[in-house]
This record gives C-alpha cells, sequence and structure tokens, in this order.
C-alpha cells in the first residue's frame, strides 16, 4: 500500500498529539511529535541557565546547540515513543508548565529552528509518517499529501490542559494555564521564523465540540481516501 506523510499542525493543546497517535498506529505509520523536540532543547535550556533572565542568555544556547542529542525511543509498554535528551529519558521532565512557558521563546530561534527541522526531514524521509506540530505543513514537509490543521478556543484547550496538569500531579490553577495557552498562540503565530499558520492547502478542523472518536473517525477517512487514490 502507498505509504503517505499527515502533517498534523495547529494551536498548542488542542489534541493534535492524541489524534495523531491513534492514526499512526491504525496506519502502522511511525508517529512523531515535534513539540517533543522543542520542549526537550527548552529543559536543556532551562537546566543551563539559559532562559533565566535576558534575551543575551537564550542566545547562549545557540552556540551549545551541538551538545544536544534527542531521540524517541519506543516504549513497549506505554505503547508510544518517548523523548530522550542527551540519552535521558526526559519524556515526564518535558511536560511540565514550567517547560510550557519557556518554550515558545526557544522556539523562535532560528538556530534551534534549523537543527530540529532538519532532523525531522531526516526521520520523514521514506514516509509513512504522522508527525505534529506547528510548521510541519508550511516547513518541514510543504508537500504531504495529507495537511490538517487543528483548532479548538481557547478556553477549551486550557480546560483539557488544567485537567491533563492536575492528573499528573502539577499544582496549577486554570488561571494560569489559559494566560499560558494565550500567550503561547500568540508567540507562535508572530514569531519571525515558520510562525504557526494554516498551510493553504491544509484541512481546517475545529474539535471544539467534537469527540475523540469523532475526530479519529474522520481524520482515518480522511488519510484512507488519500492512500486509496494513489
Ligand atoms: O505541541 P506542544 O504544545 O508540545 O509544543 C510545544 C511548543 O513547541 C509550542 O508552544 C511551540 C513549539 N513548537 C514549534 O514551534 N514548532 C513545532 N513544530 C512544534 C512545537
Amino acid at each position: 500500500m502507498t505509504k503517505i506523510t499527515i502533517a498534523i499542525d495547529g494551536y498548542s493543546s488542542t489534541g493534535k498529539s492524541t489524534i495523531a497517535k491513534q492514526l499512526a498506529k491504525a496506519l502502522e505509520y511511525v508517529y512523531v511529535d515535534t513539540g517533543a523536540m522543542y520542549r526537550a532543547v527548552t529543559l536543556y535550556a532551562m537546566r543551563r541557565g539559559f532562559v533565566d533572565g535576558s534575551k543575551n542568555d537564550i542566545s547562549l544556547l545557540s552556540g551549545s546547540l551541538s551538545e544536544i542529542k534527542l531521540r524517541f525511543e519506543y516504549n513497549e509498554v506505554l505503547g508510544y515513543s518517548e523523548m530522550y535528551l542527551n540519552d535521558e529519558n526526559v519524556e515526564k521532565d518535558i511536560r511540565t508548565l514550567e517547560v510550557s512557558k519557556n518554550v515558545s521563546r526557544v522556539a523562535e530561534l532560528q538556530e534551534v529552528r534549523e537543527k530540529l527541522v532538519h532532523m525531522q526531514q531526516e526521520m520523514g524521509k521514506s514516509k509513512g509518517i504522522v508527525m505534529d506540530g506547528r510548521d510541519i505543513g508550511t516547513v518541514v514537509f510543504p508537500d504531504a499529501e495529507l495537511k490538517v490543521f487543528m483548532t479548538a478556543s481557547a478556553d477549551k484547550r486550557a480546560y483539557r490542559r488544567y485537567k491533563e496538569l492536575l492528573d499528573k500531579g502539577e499544582k496549577v490553577t486554570y488561571e494560569d494555564v489559559l494566560k499560558n495557552v494565550e500567550s503561547r498562540d500568540y508567540i507562535d503565530s508572530h514569531r519571525e521564523f515558520s510562525p504557526l499558520r494554516q498551510a493553504e492547502d491544509a484541512i481546517p478542523f475545529d474539535n471544539s465540540d467534537m469527540g475523540l472518536e469523532e475526530q479519529f473517525e474522520r481524520m482515518y477517512n480522511f488519510a484512507l481516501r488519500i492512500i486509496n487514490k494513489d
């Protein structure tokens, strides 16, 4: 069967990764969460103290990029891939609100984007991949056969994320999470390099009032239509 490239972009906490993971499993494709890669670089920058203060500190990160090794490793028990930063499993550490608060500033850096985009293009060279992020359909794989752009209202997204963080035991307030979602939306869509925007040929997908099952069914059908046509 023909293998295609599936690019799922959209705002933060729209549930991209949940659907992308299910889709990859159903199609027996590789799934890549590019947000995890930006988060891992951010964790590295936080540990080195590069994000604490002025803009100067953050530019120091660009000089240290060659020291950052990233890889995904499939966890059979969990049924998904986990992120490794310099051979340390950082899957949990990269999902905290602290990392979310710093990640947009790191993802703005041109050198960071160049490094990660190159890695992502390598991962998708032989197709059969579902990749989610912000610039997959516009920059990483502009020729992807299927592009979906996910949106949902900011309060619905913040509420989902708030519940997720509470479930993980983080002490957060809904207001704080909403503020973070809104500020990431702003920075992600106004940055100079690869801002978040919908590719012209992407299918807009608002899931504010859609359950997981319906989302999956729709996406799976989008994919099958393309795969069966080829
Ligand atoms: O998908 P996420 O919320 O885990 O992504 C974390 C941050 O990484 C997000 O605020 C913006 C950035 N990001 C990006 O700039 N480009 C991508 N392809 C993926 C994520």
